[in-house]
């Protein structure tokens, strides 16, 4: 019995021994837990404990914040008065991680303090802002789409690879030709065009698209089979039904002539007969073979002679009418008004006597012999020739 009492002693007593050590070690807890709230980031701790056997403080951080007392931003956050994700685009920056601003560090030609933008002329920020591509005839596009805006040179589409309505390129060359306005009237033509290189045996050529009826290919510029030419506009050849217009050539393209007649015809128009055919060339179409019936052609032909024998007639009396007007006034006109002029007629056997055969021009008498008693006699008919000479 008093054994048991001494053992139930001893305990109590290491019981009062320990109690105080126990209460000590206890506030020393409370102390060292107030002490880690103090050390660890307030903001950045979501709860401290104090390794009681080593004695280290131990902060749990919060999301986003890192460091051994929660007081720095984890990598991919920044500070301003709390931790802030960056955000960084994951393909316009080069990393996730961001200066104390927010501001991510960008891959070339790219943009925006977050790096989610392309520069101007860059597009397609998946892969990282790509040069747009506009074939040279613009620098901007959209920066999602690439689609190229305000293409110059005429040129249109996503890539300013093709041309404006009305202008046309030859493609083959390149995408980086201007486009050039067709050469396609609109009087003529629908005015579009396009280059086919084909044409013409391979030499190429711009080609209107669809020509007005009357016009051909490639420019609408020269007239359609059946078509001529006239008054700068074709016209389709008149040859009065007399052709087959599934036929090709059948009209002169310049003169409108027509050259290939059916049905027994002839002329410009397939407008009559052939030679010794006779019948109605233009409704009933039945010119027929007979030679001998005299016929309105021939009939024509006879009344064209007459009237060509009579206007030669008329041209003929009117020639020599003229002639003699012509003639009747020259002679009025030139003819010389008679000078005076006095003509004496010897015979051999004539004599004269002059009352002063002195005052003659003796070099002109000079053989007429004067007779005695001033009588002029003629010596012979050789003498009257030297004085009219
Ligand atoms: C992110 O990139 C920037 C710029 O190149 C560099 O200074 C920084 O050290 C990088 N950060 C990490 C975590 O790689
Ligand atoms: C952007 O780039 C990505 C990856 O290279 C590609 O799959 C996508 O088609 C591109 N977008 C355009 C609009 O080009
Ligand atoms: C396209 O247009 C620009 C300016 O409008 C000009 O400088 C350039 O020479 C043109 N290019 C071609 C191929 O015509
Ligand atoms: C096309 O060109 C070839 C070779 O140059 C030639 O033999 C042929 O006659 C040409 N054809 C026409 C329709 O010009
Ligand atoms: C030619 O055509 C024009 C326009 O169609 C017209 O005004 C003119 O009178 C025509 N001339 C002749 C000689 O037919
Ligand atoms: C041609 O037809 C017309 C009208 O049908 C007729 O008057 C004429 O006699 C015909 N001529 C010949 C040569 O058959
Ligand atoms: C053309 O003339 C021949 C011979 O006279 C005749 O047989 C034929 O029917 C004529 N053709 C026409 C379409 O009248």
């Amino acid at each position: 019995m008093l054994r048991s009492m001494d053992i139930h002693r001893q305990r109590t007593l290491s019981l009062l021994i320990w109690l105080p050590v126990l209460v000590v070690l206890t506030q020393t807890l409370v102390v060292c837990s107030l002490e880690c709230k103090d050390q660890c980031s307030e903001v950045g701790t979501q709860n401290a404990t104090c390794d009681n056997t080593t004695g280290v403080w131990n902060c749990t951080c919060k999301p986003f914040y890192s460091g051994p007392l929660c007081s720095e931003c984890k990598d991919g956050y920044f500070n301003t008065s709390s931790c802030q994700p960056c955000e960084c685009d994951k393909n316009g920056a080069v990393n996730q991680t961001c200066d104390g601003h927010g501001n991510c560090f960008c891959k070339a030609n790219v943009n925006g303090s977050k790096c989610d933008s392309c520069n101007d002329g860059y597009f397609n920020l998946t892969a990282g802002c790509v040069i747009c591509e506009c074939n040279g005839h613009s620098d901007t596009c959209d920066a999602v789409t690439g689609v190229c805006s305000d293409c110059k040179n005429h040129t249109t589409g996503v890539h300013c690879d093709s041309c404006e309505l009305y202008y046309y390129r030859d493609d083959t060359q390149g995408l980086e030709d201007g486009c050039q306005l067709c050469p396609c009237d609109d009087k003529t033509s629908t005015q579009t065009c396009h280059y086919d290189a084909d044409y013409d045996n391979n030499t190429g050529s711009v080609v209107c698209d669809s020509c007005k009826d009357g016009y051909s290919q490639p420019l609408c510029e020269d007239c359609a089979d059946n078509y001529f030419m006239d008054n700068s506009t074709c016209q389709l050849c008149d040859c009065n039904g007399n052709i087959n217009l599934e036929d090709t050539g059948n009209c002169d393209p310049l003169t409108g002539k027509c050259l290939k007649c059916l049905y027994n015809t002839t002329g410009r128009h397939c407008e009559e007969c052939l030679p010794d055919y006779h019948g109605d060339p233009i409704i009933a179409k039945n010119c027929t073979y007979s030679p001998n019936k005299p016929d309105e052609p021939t009939r024509a032909s006879t009344s064209t002679n007459i009237i060509t024998i009579t206007v030669i007639a008329l041209i003929v009396v009117i020639v020599v009418i003229a002639g003699i007007g012509l003639y009747c006034y020259r002679q009025r006109h030139y003819r010389k008004a008679p000078l005076p002029f006095w003509t004496i007629e010897l015979r051999k056997d004539d004599s004269m006597s002059f009352n002063d055969y002195h005052n003659l021009d003796s070099s002109l008498i000079d053989d007429v012999l004067v007779a005695p008693r001033g009588q002029l006699r003629m010596g012979d008919t050789s003498n009257y020739e030297t004085i009219n000479s």
